[in-house]
């Protein structure tokens, strides 16, 4: 039955560039998670933007001495170029700048505000006297009172990973000036009230027991420890203003913002397409739309708590269906670094390999379960089991065919394919695919299409076809068709992860296929799959190189700039 979708992917902070850890941590599995559904022939709409607020944005901005808005433009720009060039496709990249999110955000601020669940609350806060500020978030630094590390930031620590009070910070600094001349002032702050909205959460969330562990385990960690309320506006003058007339000068938190993104990008989307589709009744509010929102496991506390809070308490939109939270994919081992140089430019790597060999690959490390590992090493081995396994079997079938059957193979070759063993083959391959894409599982379903590729050379090779041909032309004539059957499910089954490479490989079925029968292919209409070449079929393009082979020494450029790196960040 046709369904609708609704897939978010988490809205980078336009601050910096993105690395490989962004991109399989969220936005590769999502692009594949909405390239399945489509081929589904299911209604999707994938929703993405820059989140352009926040005291980070501000420190770097103030670092390149740029304005705000110039700042977070640059970044925007950057990160939707990248995206599209990884081929990761959104209906919509929007902004969090923007006036249309303004209005939305304003339209949520007063509903909670309504509702009885936003309050004003004093807070003790670190203020600079030499700044005249108070220092919010990443403001301020200090030593942090539970490890020790001398760099912990106003908002969490980067070495133990825990959240900061600030006002505990030892020796606490301010980030702008680097002065110790740091107070601590009371100040009012707007606040979320969870503590109200505590058992209704619980039910709500009871129904998600499903989850992937690391989500339900750290909910269910926060839950023990019991809800706090939490504030919602901070002192600063970038952000979007508290909408009430008494909060002069107040921004609202950037996390309160963001989410909201997801809705506001939503109906500009629809607003601008101009479908005629109502963002709330016929997608965020319609229960019938499965909600999916694609993330790290760092923002778990936002997207599982607090947004579920802000929408039971709005009663806006529905709460998420899912939530498939990544862990993080670690560079050798290490966290990824921006400021350490801990990192590999995605947009460089991107030149040198193009988008279907780093898909591909990381497709392999998507952190489902626990963190894992982007090395040289795996890259190029998953480069070259592509080429072995992929490459190969479209190179040897395709080449084979034009040498022996210029002229195409005839339709009596392909009469009864689908009783042949190898389309059960194909059938039980195509459910594993299915049913792992279903479930967000997306390592298994690389591990099937490498099977499955597996699979079709095997056939190939135990058939001998080489040797057939001397004996009995039309046996080898009927390997081929098999083959041909093969290839065409395989291009189809990759799709999602590597959509440049398939479409290569459909290109020798123009004629044949239409975009409609691919859709059915894989929705599991696999007869059709015969039934394309009922009058025979005709190879007419040259089989292509589908993936360059590495050459050494790029490899070895690429591994010694990382052990570069390394000894720098080790002295
Ligand atoms: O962690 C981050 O990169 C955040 N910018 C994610 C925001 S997701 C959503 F809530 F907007
Ligand atoms: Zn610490």
């Amino acid at each position: 039955m046709r369904k609708k979708y609704l897939i978010t992917s988490a809205l980078p902070y336009a601050n910096g560039p993105l690395h490989f850890g962004h991109l399989t941590g969220v936005y590769i599995p999502a692009d594949i998670y909405t390239r399945h559904r489509r081929l589904q022939g299911h209604e999707v709409l994938h929703i993405c933007g820059s989140d352009e607020h926040g005291v980070a944005i501000m420190i770097s901005a103030e670092k390149e001495k740029m304005s705000y808005q110039d700042y977070v433009d640059h970044w925007h720009g950057k990160h939707r170029d990248l995206f599209r060039a990884f081929q990761i496709d959104f209906d919509f990249f929007g902004r969090t700048s923007q006036d249309y999110h303004r209005e939305e955000v304003l339209k949520w601020f007063s509903a909670l505000h309504e509702n009885g669940l936003i309050g004003k609350k004093t807070e003790k806060q670190l203020f600079c006297v030499d700044d005249n500020k108070f220092l919010p978030d990443r403001y301020a630094e200090g030593t942090c009172y539970l490890c020790k590390y001398p760099n912990a930031r106003g908002d969490e620590c980067p070495n133990c990973g825990e959240w900061i009070d600030p006002i505990r910070l030892i020796q606490p600094r301010s980030k702008i000036s680097g002065s110790t001349q740091i107070e601590i002032r009371e100040t009012e702050q707007y606040y979320l009230l969870l503590t109200k909205l505590v058992e209704e959460f619980k039910k709500w969330f009871a129904t998600k027991a499903h989850w992937r562990n690391v989500v339900t385990g750290f909910v269910e960690g926060l839950l023990e420890q019991g809800l706090i309320d939490r504030a919602i506006s901070r002192d600063l003058s970038w952000g979007i203003d508290v909408p009430l007339p008494e909060a002069q000068g107040k921004k609202l938190y950037v996390w309160f913002d963001a989410p909201i993104g997801y809705v506001s990008i939503t109906k500009k989307m629809l607003d601008e397409k101009g479908n005629g589709q109502d963002y709330l009744a016929d997608w965020w509010n319609n229960p019938s739309v499965e909600i999916s929102h694609f993330i790290g496991k760092d923002n778990i506390i936002f997207h599982a708590l607090i947004w579920p809070c802000m929408i039971l308490g709005s009663k806006f939109v529905q709460p998420p269906t899912e939530i498939p939270a990544n862990q993080f994919l670690n560079l050798a081992g290490k966290q990824f670094s921006k400021s350490t140089g801990w990192y590999v430019d995605a947009e460089k790597a991107l030149a040198e390999f193009g988008a279907d060999s780093l898909r591909f690959y990381l497709c392999s490390a998507i952190p489902e379960n626990s963190d894992s590992s982007f090395t040289w090493k795996g890259f190029a081995s998953s480069h070259e089991e592509f080429g072995n396994k992929i490459g190969n079997f479209v190179h040897r079938s395709l080449s084979f065919l034009d040498k022996n059957w210029p002229e195409g193979l005839s339709a009596e070759a392909f009469v009864g394919a689908e009783k042949n063993p190898q389309f059960a083959t194909i059938e039980q391959y195509h459910q594993k695919i299915i049913s792992a894409l279903d479930s967000f599982q997306f390592t298994k379903y690389h591990q099937e299409v490498i099977q499955f590729s597996q699979a079709a050379n095997e056939y190939f090779h135990a058939q001998e076809p080489w040797k057939q041909i001397k004996q009995d032309r039309a046996a080898a004539e009927q390997t081929l068709a098999i083959s041909m059957i093969y290839l065409t499910a395989l291009a189809i089954f990759i799709e999602p992860v590597v959509p440049g490479i398939s479409s290569k490989i459909l290109a020798h079925f123009e004629g044949y296929l239409d975009r409609d029968s691919v859709a059915r292919i894989y929705q599991g209409n696999l007869g059709l799959l015969v039934k394309a070449f009922n009058n025979g079929f005709k190879n007419r393009i040259a089989p292509q190189v589908l993936l360059p082979r590495l050459e050494k020494n790029v490899l070895i450029k690429w591994e010694s700039e990382l052990q570069e790196k390394e000894t720098a960040s080790a002295k």
